[in-house]
């Protein structure tokens, strides 16, 4: 069965310090949502809250509508793969896995095809036998992933489960993830502090800082449109033009920082008003770089190279304005060869830059 989650003013305070800010959050039957901030930012403690570890200070979890906040743990039948893989290091791989089933009741011949099945879909008939310390770091992992999902939750509750993998093993299991999500159809929500590991896996990403949700949506939405200055950075990287807004049509803004000028999308911005001032979000790879000015209808700037790096299938380019502003730019290598020092000219469509809500402070 799987069922729609809701958290209603989930709120977390340890005596005077909010871990949590009273906090609203939908997650859909069957969606693979991550949870994503820096850390302290809160993910553990509505991962925690969720899995029933953590008592709310104020607020409610509901489960199509059922009130499951006071419920313990091992009654909301939810999976969790934490942080350090917890297995048992006396038991073999087959009964670790075969734990959660004999918790339920589920033993010996009744529970074989259920752990075989478990074994399988993680790659792990063949060290059925072995005990935990003759695995390695990404069989363990395959362990507990196992092992959460023997019983058939309803939701899978994954806490930084790839932060002790190096980095290829790291790939390999952010496919993985995705694949047995597909296959097995339970909710995922999933805690990381790994931007591309968000980027890679999720129906959503939740955006997190200081204890509160800073923006949700869909991976591409979230990059393509960021509310605030926070997640532009956060997810990824990004130029800021910050300047005076001039004047607004068609979901359009032009905004002055400087020696620069440039059109602006209006992003999530309501009505913003000419003459105040604004920040807008311009990623390096929406950055043409070109030897002399470029025709046609695009956001121009003229600069000199100061830095330039090669990262194998690009080149980054930090160039300096006039005035000294700098503007990172991310080009395919072989697309074009400039030095350090050259002058050259930046171009850009007219909706590239995103306005966005300024950093407190
Ligand atoms: N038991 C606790 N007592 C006091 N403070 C806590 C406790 N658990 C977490 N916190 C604090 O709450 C904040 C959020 O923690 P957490 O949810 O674990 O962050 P994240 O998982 O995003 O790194 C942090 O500042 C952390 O220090
Ligand atoms: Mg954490």
């Amino acid at each position: 069965m799987k069922r729609n989650l809701v958290l209603s003013g989930v709120e977390k305070r340890y005596g005077d310090f909010v871990a949590l800010q009273k906090t609203d959050l939908e997650i859909k039957a069957g969606e693979f949502v991550t949870l994503l901030g820096p850390s302290g930012s809160g993910k553990t403690t509505i991962l925690m809250s969720i899995a029933g570890f953590v008592t709310p200070t104020s607020g409610q979890i509901l489960l199509d509508g059922e009130n499951i906040t006071g419920l313990p743990p091992e009654r909301r039948n939810f999976g969790v793969v934490f942080q350090g893989y917890a297995l048992f290091p006396h038991l073999t791989v087959y009964e670790n896995v075969a734990f959660p089933l004999r918790a339920r009741g589920i033993r010996g011949e009744a529970a074989r095809p259920k752990v075989e099945a478990a074994l399988a879909m993680a790659q792990l008939d063949p060290f059925a036998e072995r005990l935990p310390r003759q695995l390695s770091g990404g069989q363990q992992q395959r362990v507990a992933l196992a092992r959460s999902l023997v019983f058939g939750p309803e939701l899978l509750l994954l806490d930084e489960p790839l932060s002790a993998l190096d980095r290829s093993l790291r790939k390999e299991f952010q496919t993985e993830f995705k694949a047995i999500h597909r296959k097995v159809g339970t909710t995922f929500i999933y805690v990381t502090h790994d931007q591309e590991e968000a980027l890679t896996m999720s129906d959503r990403i939740v955006i997190l800082d200081r204890g509160r949700i800073l923006q949700s949506a869909p991976p591409r939405d979230l990059y393509e449109r960021p509310e605030t200055e926070f997640v532009a950075g956060f997810l990824g990287k990004s130029n800021f033009l910050r300047g005076r807004i001039e004047c607004v049509m068609d979901g359009l803004v032009e905004i002055h920082c400087g020696a620069l000028s440039s059109r602006a999308s209006a992003g999530h911005q309501q009505d913003p008003v000419p003459g105040s001032r604004g920040t807008a979000a311009l990623r390096p790879e929406k950055i043409a770089l070109h030897r002399a000015k470029p025709d046609g209808d695009l956001c121009t700037a003229r600069g000199r190279t100061t830095a330039i790096t090669y990262l194998g299938s690009a080149i980054e380019v930090e160039l300096a304005l006039p005035d000294d502003t700098r503007l990172t730019a991310m080009v395919p290598a072989g697309s074009i060869s400039v030095a350090e020092g050259e002058e050259v000219f930046a171009s850009w469509a007219p909706d590239a830059p995103v306005l966005v809500t300024p950093r407190e402070g």
